[in-house]
């Protein structure tokens, strides 16, 4: 593993102010601050971007399927009505593991239901920022078990 992207969907750019009681007062800056201190650590490239946008998300999940390159994806509010992005991480199987900050089982109903999980290598969910790097942990230990 050369590259790890990190994709984040609508209103992600608003943490920091967005619902601290449910988000945290920690910025998507932060975020990326700290996976790049560690992916500069181990030698990695980090490409972190945000899009409100669902086609941009797309293409990005295809580009980075198309280069065998792992995905950490939080989809915001497209994880529960996407079809797009679950037969784009399917289409261009890309290797996804679906983040969220929140526990979004102890939520509303609406946020539930995921088009993104059955087509993700795996989810991790409610632990905050640090859902990005558990899931940074995650990849890190595949790709070394795969090497
Ligand atoms: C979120 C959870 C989604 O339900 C919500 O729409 C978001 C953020 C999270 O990280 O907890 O925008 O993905």
């Amino acid at each position: 593993m050369h590259t790890v992207h990190v994709l984040n969907g609508p209103n992600l750019n608003l943490l920091g102010s967005r619902e601290p009681a449910t988000y945290g007062t920690v910025t998507l800056a932060d975020i990326e601050a700290r996976l790049q201190a560690r992916c500069d650590g181990l030698g990695l490239k980090l490409v972190f971007r945000q899009s409100n946008h669902e086609g941009e998300l797309v293409t990005w999940v295809q580009e980075a399927g198309r280069a065998s390159e792992p995905v950490i994806l939080n989809a915001g509010a497209y994880t529960h009505t996407s079809i797009a992005l679950h037969d784009a991480i399917r289409g261009a199987a890309a290797h996804v593991i679906e983040v969220h900050l929140s526990n979004v089982h102890a939520r509303e109903d609406f946020r539930h239901q995921s088009m993104i999980s059955a087509v993700a290598a795996g989810v991790i969910l409610g632990f905050g920022a640090l859902s990005y790097d558990l899931a940074l942990d995650a990849l890190i230990t595949q790709s070394k078990s795969k090497s």
